[in-house]
């Protein structure tokens, strides 16, 4: 069973190929968190997480979701996480979540894909985007390939602890808020932004989203609004955004 949590669509990517690979079963994360479904998950094939990197770790609601699920029939778990640059050492908080769910981890693997931390500063131009993305696929076949065999994923040497350890709780204290959020005259009230916050942060008021207090900085909203017509603050006027496919 593959399960994914993705904002800017990176991992719902690598989650669909691993799945194509291993012909199994795919669950949106993202849907079952909109949908307030904690429900038991059941699968004799292993489990397979994937999701991003936020700040040296999973993001913290991916986390609570595979804490709060009943999973049965394997206790086999494997992790596959997408970031821009380094996964830090989002494998010590990987493994601390294995021993509490009493799964046997059989690797951890990372794989860098186009920044999407849109909010965070962070994007690049297109080109650069196209490339790094080119660069993935072949990452993302060979996990999945090893997944499919039942074999273990290769080792990777951890990054270091400053983010994952130090900086990670700082950031969920101080920048991962929706305050900054604001949408500009070149929304056409859609509402695709409401539809695609995993987190049901976003409500549709007169036709426009307004933002609530429960955002994880996922980005699916700025990212992914067809007239990009939501900003963050000043820092994303004029910037590329990136979002990659759809659910
Ligand atoms: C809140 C936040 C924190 C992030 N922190 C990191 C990080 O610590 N290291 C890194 O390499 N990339 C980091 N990124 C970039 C994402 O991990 C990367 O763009 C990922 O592929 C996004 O996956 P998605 O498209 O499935 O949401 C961060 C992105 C966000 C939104």
């Amino acid at each position: 069973m593959i399960l994914y949590f993705s904002g800017t669509g990176n991992s719902r990517y690598a989650a669909k190929k691993i799945a194509e690979v291993c012909d199994d079963e795919i669950i949106s994360i993202n849907q079952c968190v909109k949908s307030n479904n904690y429900g038991s998950v059941s699968s004799t094939k292993p489990l397979v997480f994937v999701g991003p990197v936020y700040a040296g770790r999973l993001p913290r609601i991916m986390n609570e979701y595979i804490k709060k699920v009943n999973f049965s029939g394997t206790r086999k778990a494997y992790f596959v996480v997408t970031c821009a640059q380094t996964p830090w050492q989002t494998v010590s908080y990987v493994k601390k979540l294995c021993e509490e769910k009493e799964f046997n981890l059989a690797g951890f693997n990372s794989i860098v894909m186009p920044q999407g931390y849109i909010a965070g500063g962070g994007t690049q131009p297109k080109y650069i985007n196209d490339k790094v993305l080119e660069n993935a696929k072949p990452k993302i076949q060979e996990i999945a390939k090893v997944i499919a065999k039942g074999k273990k994923l290769p080792k990777e040497e951890p990054g270091k602890a400053i983010m994952s350890k130090i900086l990670n709780p700082i950031m969920y204290a101080i920048m991962i808020k929706a305050k900054g959020f604001a949408v500009t005259d070149k929304c056409s009230k859609c509402g695709t932004c409401a539809d695609r916050c995993p987190m049901n942060n976003i409500k549709i008021v007169d036709g426009r989203p307004v933002w609530g207090d429960n955002c994880t900085h996922c980005m699916a909203c700025i990212a992914g609004c067809p007239k990009e017509a939501i900003e963050y603050g000043k820092k994303t006027q004029g910037k590329t955004r990136y979002y990659l496919g759809d659910e």
